[in-house]
């Protein structure tokens, strides 16, 4: 028995935000984004555009994808640091606009690791023999945290959903998932209000709490070494060279992590994947979203080996190596 991924979706805002849009909102310049980032371009959300809507559209692609109806679907999850509401889940609000009927449904946090935290969740599911078929959502509407007047996180972010279908099959797809945290280092990258250590308040509002804070340089530090790191293990433990890796999504936080990372893992630079310069940084998203354009330019056949990682705030680091079989 083993768990394959059936099918892919992603969706992502109509709306782009360029470097030089950003030009006229920040202190900024298209040259410093470019050089430091890799970005052009991101996708936002509008007011009325919570993040169950891109999580929606791409669960329904992600279905059909995989042949299967809403029906066929036992337990969703999605990963997301920017649900529509504290609660109920956005999990919840997908399932029942799918119409899913009463199957379990739930959110987790996990930031940019999200969607291989949610995947590692639904893989055992799957293989304890709880659930056939799992549906798990990375998505994040992070525009609508983002502090527009400070340059040094305005410039990276971005919206988007992306969906994957997982159900057991006699074929082994999910080859290896490891996922690791260290909360010593939670506030390099965090909100700090509207939780219940720090509620919304007049104080907490005036005093721009509600928007993401990041250290930087020390996040990039960080991922440049336990990306590649954890990459590496997974691949070990699954008994696979890094020459069979036929293409390594890594998450698109900045253009430079990325070339780092494939360096590090002596990966082909034409095998690395990057979409950062037109989405920017998705979070949670980011993964599926590059996975399903890598599927649907028909750059993935059957039997190939997919190397996924990713880092974020927690911190919470995380990397899985999959076979794509599709039957
Ligand atoms: O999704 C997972 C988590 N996120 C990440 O993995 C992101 C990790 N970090 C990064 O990608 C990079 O650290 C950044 C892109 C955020 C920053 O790049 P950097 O090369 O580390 O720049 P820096 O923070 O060291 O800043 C360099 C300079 C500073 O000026 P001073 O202090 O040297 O005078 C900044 O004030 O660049 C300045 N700066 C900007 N200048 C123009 C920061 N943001 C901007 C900006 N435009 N948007």
């Amino acid at each position: 028995m083993g768990v394959i991924v059936a099918g892919l979706g992603a969706s992502l805002p109509e709306k782009v935000l360029t470097n030089q849009d950003l030009e006229k909102m920040v202190d900024t310049s298209d040259e410093w984004i470019t050089t430091r980032t890799g970005i052009k371009t991101r996708r936002i959300a509008r007011e009325d555009e919570p993040s169950s809507k891109f999580a929606i559209e791409a669960a329904k692609i992600a279905i059909e994808n995989a042949g299967m109806k809403p029906a066929d679907i036992d337990v969703v999850i999605v990963a997301t640091v920017t649900p529509d509401m504290m609660f109920p889940s956005t999990a919840c609000i997908v399932s029942s606009s799918l119409g899913m009927g009463e199957i379990p449904a739930f959110d987790i946090s996990a930031a940019c690791s999200g969607f291989l935290y949610a995947m590692n969740i639904a893989d055992s599911f799957i293989r304890s023999g709880k659930y056939n078929t799992a549906l798990i959502i990375g998505v994040e509407t992070l525009s609508k945290i983002t502090d527009w007047e400070d340059r040094n996180t305005c410039v990276l972010f971005g919206d988007g959903a992306g969906a994957a279908v997982l159900t057991r099959s006699d074929e082994e797809g999910i080859l290896g998932i490891e996922v690791r945290s260290d909360g010593t280092k939670g506030d390099l990258l965090y909100m700090p209000a509207g939780g219940s250590r720090m509620p919304a308040s007049m104080e907490t509002v005036k005093n721009r709490l509600h928007f993401i804070k990041m250290n930087g340089r020390e996040v990039f530090k960080h991922a440049v070494t336990k990306m590649p790191a954890i990459a590496k293990e997974v691949l070990d433990k699954a008994g696979i060279s890094v020459k069979d890796v036929s293409l390594f999504i890594p998450h698109q936080a900045n253009q430079r992590i990325t070339v780092s990372t494939g360096e590090r893992l002596g990966i082909d630079p034409e095998k690395v994947y990057s979409n950062i310069e037109r989405f920017g940084n998705t979070s949670a998203a980011s993964i599926p979203i590059a996975w399903w354009e890598a599927y649907s330019k028909g750059m993935i056949k059957e039997n190939d080996i997919i190397l996924l990682a990713a880092f974020g705030g927690g911190f919470t680091w995380a990397a899985a190596v999959v076979k794509w079989r599709r039957k």
